[in-house]
């Protein structure tokens, strides 16, 4: 079936327009092997929204989202707000309204190690291989969005934390529907030892549990699964938690594959959709063309996952197995000789229009024997 799609593409600061660019290439080259309509539109946001007209979510970003039948994003933040965290106006305020204001209460980042990079993770490659695993983390509750406010004399502060059943509910059912088409596994991350919220969560979780009984489910206090992420991480299969522990366990988990730029996320909602890597602006590297791609591609991969799109996702996850084999890849993988961000993408380009004349068995997998470099 052909598939129109309008795409809002939110670049944002540092390297997120230069990785962008290229899942923008890999999206292009999918609709033109596969006769697919897809059209972009760009908008600023974060700090470029701030310098566009003082808002790090300009009104037309905003609008141009809830147009769109999905948002590929880049990566916000600038070193001049992050240096001064008291700035009444910062860059991340965009990227949460957004997630809020188009009701993406479920952020789904997986984490996988590739046999081709174990030894650049800082874990041994015997804990690592086949670590395949996927952390829903709720995006839009808890400390988050809760009620803040600081005491007029500035000597106390505070941030509160709130849960209620149907939020718990909605990124549950996704969890437990993504554990059963995988491992059958679903680990919920709590505190339940200590916090309301959390033994609310373990409730309602567990009553939600009997609807799928294939589903193994069992339950960890979040200093625990931290522990444990490092220890023995083949263990996960799916990992259910709120939005504050799931922002730092998915940091953790990051690093296992050994670089962070390999790993997409998706930030799903009732009707919207946002795809976005889960490193951030990296503004060191802006412009230098050393931005690994990869998981800006691979977060076009889910979105072409999200509408049904199976095959073309494959097609560009291949693409990026492609490119890992023959070391086609930015300087945090390939220190030797490395390919800039551009020519990555043109890489990964070519061999998502050409792949059905190229035959990439194992065998012939290897330099040598491509014609495509
Ligand atoms: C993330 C980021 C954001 C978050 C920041 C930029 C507000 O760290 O997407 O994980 O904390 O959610
Ligand atoms: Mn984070």
């Amino acid at each position: 079936m052909k598939m129109k799609l309008e795409i809002a593409v939110l670049p944002g600061d540092g390297i997120g327009p230069e990785i962008t660019r290229q899942s923008v290439k890999v999206l292009k080259a999918v609709a033109e092997r596969f006769k697919h309509q897809f059209y972009f539109r760009e908008a600023p946001v974060g700090a470029a929204g701030i310098n566009y007209d003082g808002n790090p979510l300009p009104e037309e970003t905003l609008e141009l989202c809830r147009n769109s039948d999905a948002v590929l994003f880049g990566a916000i933040g600038t070193p001049k707000y992050d240096n001064d965290p008291a700035a009444k106006i910062r860059p991340e305020q965009g990227l949460l309204r957004l997630r809020k204001e188009l009701g993406l209460f479920a952020n789904i980042r997986t984490v996988k190690a590739y046999e081709k990079l174990k030894n650049l993770s800082p874990l041994r490659p015997e804990i690592i291989s086949g670590v395949d695993m996927v952390i829903y983390r709720e995006l839009t509750g808890g400390i988050y969005f809760g009620e803040k406010y600081t005491s007029e004399d500035g000597n106390s502060a505070t941030d509160s934390c709130t849960y209620n059943v149907e939020e718990i509910e909605r990124i549950a059912h996704l969890a437990f529907e993504a554990a059963q088409k995988r491992g059958k596994k679903l680990t919920l991350v709590d505190k339940a030892n200590v916090l309301e919220t959390s033994r609310l969560w373990r409730k309602t979780v567990t009553a939600l549990g009997k609807e799928y009984p294939e589903v193994i489910l069992d339950y960890l206090f979040v200093d625990n699964a931290a522990m444990q992420m490092i220890q023995y991480p083949k263990q996960f299969d799916v990992i259910l938690t709120e939005n504050m522990f799931g922002d730092i366990l998915s940091d953790e988990a990051s690093v296992i594959g050994g670089s962070i730029g390999l790993l997409p996320s998706a930030s799903i909602g009732k009707s919207h959709a946002l795809f976005e890597p889960i490193h951030g602006s990296f503004p060191q590297a802006a412009g230098k063309g050393i931005a690994n791609p990869i998981a800006s591609v691979l977060s076009a991969a889910m979105l072409l996952e999200h509408f049904g799109l199976y095959e073309e996702a494959e097609v560009v996850k291949n693409a990026v197995e492609v490119s890992l084999h023959l070391e086609v890849c930015t300087q945090d993988i390939n220190h030797v000789h490395n390919y800039n961000t551009e020519k990555v993408g043109d890489f990964l380009e070519e061999i998502i229009i050409e792949a059905e004349n190229i035959n990439l068995n194992s065998e012939n997998l290897s330099l040598g024997q491509m014609t495509i470099i």
